[in-house]
């Protein structure tokens, strides 16, 4: 099957939020926000703003009537801002016109007074001065202080890891309509409903139930709008409650940018031991986590980059520290991959590190420290069904890494100024969100008359190809065409307390809801035909290819019969599911458990070419064995490996946030903030799956495919460095991202 959406995006038909019909006389909302990184608010003057032609009002704090809060893990985040400002960018009042173009217009017509204060950046800093949210953790295996001394090399070191802006292709927005009894309805581009749902309900001090939040799909989400589409969806709230008039807040991509959360930059402190025949006994990490203002997601996301902290390998003794530090920037947030990124480069690097030191390649430290079969992780969890050693060796064996070693090496022999470099990467990653509680969803089933199916979920389709995967899943589950399938928008009316769609989750959670619903309708439909056909157990009875079997053979019922039938015998042809991930718990006391329900495995290959007196690099080639287990639609799968790819390797390499000293983006646009484009991807991209037989809990033996991906493009860093090293043998390179051609020119030449 195709991606579901593919004809109507290829045809610009596809509908988002403002692509909906305008109702008549629909208002439009634009933000004002802090133009300082911190300071006390002393006056805030809207009436030049007030007066102006076409302004219809100007919201701030004063004018919420319930509770002024939207954090969603810890109570510390205003919608709008009442005494304090925190970042460049945080929302302070919003301005409401009768066009788009009039309400920002109004915006530049407001000031504010501000006593301004002391700013932080730095997350050592910060933690240094004790602004840190939530509790430190640490992750404890084994005895680190008595494996030290077992160890023949012990070295240390620092990572600096970037940040990186989601560049979802639709900015973040919101329709809010104001319906009869202070009901409001919230078209929302959000990957979470519910809540958007209770924020708005806290936010207008209503009951949940007086809010319908409807989701159809999303331009692209990648984490930014799990928790962050919220306080526009809220704004456009209040906007429509106020007004009592429909309200659209759409930002462009500068206010996008500027406003919104970005994927936390970490830095991180290492320590590595290993024998001398390259086992790694110790490592010690050190994770400073730059958070932002506010809390958001941020200690969830900390605690993924401790989850994933030794990646793909066993090590016995392990103590892992990580900190959430509070800064003046705006509030990082999720980001495919959700923190375990920043984790695994950290243990990368220290690999690096011990490999530059014995001068061997990487691969010789990484192949004699993959995990096996019933390793224990540092949180508790044994490996099952682990499959590191046999994607390393499929991809060592199928894409031949010593000659493309060899070809490297030779290559590099008789050129000087252009040099190759290799990484390998493997990744290993934990699906269930981490939070146990959230891994449930629910689905909710109809079949109509005429044979054809609605389907509702908890699910967002964001361009992963969920309502593409639900379709198939549903078609199969009811044995019928998947043309006969429609899966409705994503809504909190058909479907209450949802989890966002996050986590590579989605469509396990989902898609088991909604095969659970749809086998009771099934097992109705069945209890009936079999007392039609004097069958005693129901169980004798599938439906194939729309046509209802006994024992496996024809019988004169169709799928259209079969549901006729039922209506007219008052059977129920609709059905609630709900699904919840069983065997999972963590213990956050302990820091032990088993919070993932099972782990993606795989392996990268990675070849660049340097140019060294440029500092430019081309990545020629990605060759990848991954896990993929049964596909419900392989060239969606194939769409996810290649584009988490491509947005790991633009993290890594080109994508750069950079900020003043007044804490203002500089590289605020897309035309400073590059991302990988069609010409930066390699022209060589081979996949290689395996097949897995062993994932009970998949719909259909379906397996997570969302964020694992992203984490291959980790090994770009190395094949870069490895290239650097080439060149330049003799010298120490930063542990630095992203490894952009300027800072490779830098380092090159930094005598
Ligand atoms: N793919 C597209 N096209 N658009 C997106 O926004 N988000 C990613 C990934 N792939 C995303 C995407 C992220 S961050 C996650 S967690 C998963 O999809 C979410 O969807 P899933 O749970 O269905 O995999
Ligand atoms: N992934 C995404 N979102 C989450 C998670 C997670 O593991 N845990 C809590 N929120
Ligand atoms: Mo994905 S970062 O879990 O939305």
């Amino acid at each position: 099957m195709k991606h579901i959406d593919a004809v109507s995006h290829t045809r610009g038909e596809s509908q988002y939020v403002d692509d909906m019909p305008q109702p008549s006389e629909m208002l439009f909302a634009a933000v004002f926000s802090s133009p300082v990184m911190h300071g006390k608010i002393m006056a805030l003057h809207v009436q030049d703003a007030c007066s102006m032609d076409g302004i219809v009002a100007v919201l701030t704090s004063k004018d919420i009537p319930g509770e002024n809060q939207i954090g969603p893990i810890i109570q510390d985040e205003e919608l709008l801002a009442s005494a304090e400002v925190c970042y460049v960018g945080q929302p302070v009042a919003l301005v409401i016109g009768t066009s788009p173009e009039i309400a920002r217009k109004g915006v530049r017509k407001i000031t504010l007074d501000i006593e301004q204060l002391p700013a932080i950046t730095d997350p050592k800093e910060a933690f240094s001065k004790g602004n840190i949210i939530g509790s430190p953790r640490t992750f404890i295996l084994g005895d680190v202080e008595a494996a030290w001394k077992k160890c023949d090399l012990v070295l240390e070191g620092v990572c600096d890891i970037g940040g990186q802006e989601h560049v979802y292709l639709e900015t973040q927005r919101a329709r809010a309509i104001p319906l009869e009894e202070n009901n409001l309805c919230i078209y929302s581009a959000t990957q979470g409903p519910s809540a958007v749902q209770r924020h708005a309900a806290k936010v207008l001090g209503l009951p949940a139930h007086n809010i319908e939040v409807d989701v159809k799909r999303l331009g692209g989400g990648f984490g930014g709008k799990e928790d962050q589409a919220t306080p526009w969806a809220c704004m456009a709230a209040l906007a429509a409650w106020h007004t009592k008039k429909p309200v659209e807040l759409v930002l462009g991509r500068a206010d996008d940018i500027k406003m919104t959360g970005k994927r936390h930059p970490y830095k991180s402190d290492f320590k590595i031991g290993v024998t001398k025949e390259g086992k790694i006994l110790a490592y010690e990490a050190s994770h400073y986590q730059n958070s932002g203002a506010t809390a958001d997601l941020s200690p969830a996301v900390l605690e993924r980059t401790l989850f994933h902290g030794t990646n793909s390998y066993f090590i016995p003794n392990v103590k892992i520290f990580g900190v959430c530090c509070r800064t003046n920037l705006p509030s990082n947030t999720a980001f495919r991959g959700f923190g375990a990124p920043q984790g695994m480069f950290v243990i990368e690097s220290a690999i690096a590190k011990v490999a530059e030191k014995l001068g061997i390649p990487r691969e010789a430290i990484q192949t004699k420290n993959l995990l096996k079969e019933n390793d224990l992780f540092p949180y508790g969890q044994r490996v099952r069904n682990c499959r590191s050693l046999l994607t390393w060796n499929k991809a060592v064996e199928k894409y031949k890494l010593s000659e493309i070693r060899k070809r490297a090496e030779n290559y590099n022999k008789t050129h000087f100024e252009i040099k190759k470099g290799i990484a390998v990467m493997p990744i290993c990653f934990g699906i269930s969100f981490t939070t146990t509680y959230m891994n449930q969803a629910s689905a909710l089933v109809h079949v109509y008359t005429d044979g054809s199916v609605s389907v509702s979920t908890g699910g967002v389709e964001m361009g992963q190809g969920l309502k593409s995967n639900i379709a198939s899943i549903a078609a199969k589950g009811f044995g019928i065409r998947d043309t006969r399938i429609k899966i409705e928008s994503t809504n909190t009316t058909r479907v209450a307390n949802m989890s966002p769609s996050a986590a590579s989750a989605t469509t396990v959670l989902n898609g088991n809801a909604a095969l659970i619903a749809i086998g009771q309708v099934l097992d109705r439909l069945k209890s009936m035909v079999a007392k039609e056909l004097g069958v005693q157990e129901k169980g004798r009875i599938t439906v194939v290819n729309e046509k209802v079997l006994c024992d496996g053979r024809e019988t004169d019922w169709t799928w259209d019969r079969l549901v006729q039938t039922a209506h007219l015998n008052r059977i129920d042809l609709s059905a609630h599911g709900f699904f919840a991930t069983p065997e999972i718990y963590f213990d956050k006391i302990k820091e032990k458990g088993h919070p993932f329900a099972y782990h993606i495995f795989g392996t990268a290959i990675i070849e660049v070419t340097l140019d060294c007196l440029r500092g430019a690099y081309d990545i020629d080639s990605v060759k990848i064995v991954h896990d993929l287990g049964r596909p419900l639609s392989e060239l969606v799968d194939r769409g996810q490996i290649e584009g988490g790819l491509a947005q790991g390797l633009g993290w890594m390499t080109i994508e750069d946030l950079s900020f003043n000293e007044k804490g203002q983006l500089l590289s605020g646009a897309l035309a400073t903030y590059k991302v990988p484009d069609v010409y930066f991807m390699p022209d060589d991209i081979e996949l290689t799956f395996l097949e897995d037989e062993g994932n009970t809990l998949g719909p259909y033996g379906n397996k997570a495919v969302g964020e694992p991906p992203f984490m291959y493009g980790i090994g770009v860093f190395f094949a870069i460095r490895c290239a650097m090293r080439a060149f330049r043998p003799q010298k120490e390179f930063a542990l630095a991202s992203p490894l952009t051609p300027e800072r490779v020119l830098l380092q090159l030449y930094a005598e």
